[in-house]
């Protein structure tokens, strides 16, 4: 049973909208063909979904795939490894890329996703992440776009969960844990 009382909101569904649109608009700035967006699954649904929609109403029109990497498992500490759970299925090959996923932490995953489609013959691959943890990369990786420095903790909602829990809250929030108690300091 979930508690929702023991959430704490970081980021709210009006702060999301408003940065998404911002981020649609540099998107649409940056001039880019044969746009195809590639959303990492499972926890950017929610934000691909809406930055989708803001980057059609800042008049681009990108085609969508969807990638599904795992790095986590039920743990809430990277295993290290990343693994291909579905692989994109449309051509990538001379045309510009989008990557967008939920958060950049270690960089293992956005730089394995980035590679790949590099690999594969894509002309640009741009990445988009909802949120950033500062001073957690394990390999060196920027995003091109960030909606938010999110702090240290292990956040939930708005597609990202714990143990497949939370994906639902239209917000992005801190569960209270034994580890991450009282998190009053945000
Ligand atoms: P990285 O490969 O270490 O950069 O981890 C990125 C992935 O780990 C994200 O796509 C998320 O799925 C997951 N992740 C990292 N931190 C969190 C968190 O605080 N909450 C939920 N998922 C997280
Ligand atoms: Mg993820």
């Amino acid at each position: 049973m979930v508690d929702h009382r023991r959430i704490r909101v970081l980021f709210d569904e009006d702060a999301i909208a408003k940065r998404n649109r911002e981020m649609a608009d540099a998107i649409a700035k940056a001039d880019l063909k044969d746009l195809l967006v590639v959303a990492v699954l499972k926890g950017s649904f929610m934000f691909a979904a809406d930055l989708i929609r803001a980057m059609h109403h800042a008049g681009l029109s990108p085609q969508v795939e969807f990638v599904h990497l795992s790095s986590y498992r039920d743990a809430t500490v990277s295993s290290g490894q990343v693994e291909i759970l579905r692989d994109v299925q449309s051509e990538v090959a001379g045309r510009d890329v989008l990557l967008v996923d939920d958060i950049l932490e270690s960089g293992r995953t956005i730089a394995f996703a980035k590679d790949l489609l590099a690999a594969r013959g894509a002309r640009r691959v741009l990445t988009a992440v909802l949120l950033e943890k500062p001073g957690k990369r394990a390999v060196s990786i920027k995003a091109d776009l960030v909606g938010f420095v999110c702090p240290d903790y292990f956040v939930v909602g708005y597609g990202m969960d714990v143990a497949h829990s939370y994906r639902q809250l239209p917000f992005v929030g801190v569960v209270e844990t034994d580890d991450q108690p009282g998190f009053h300091g945000v």
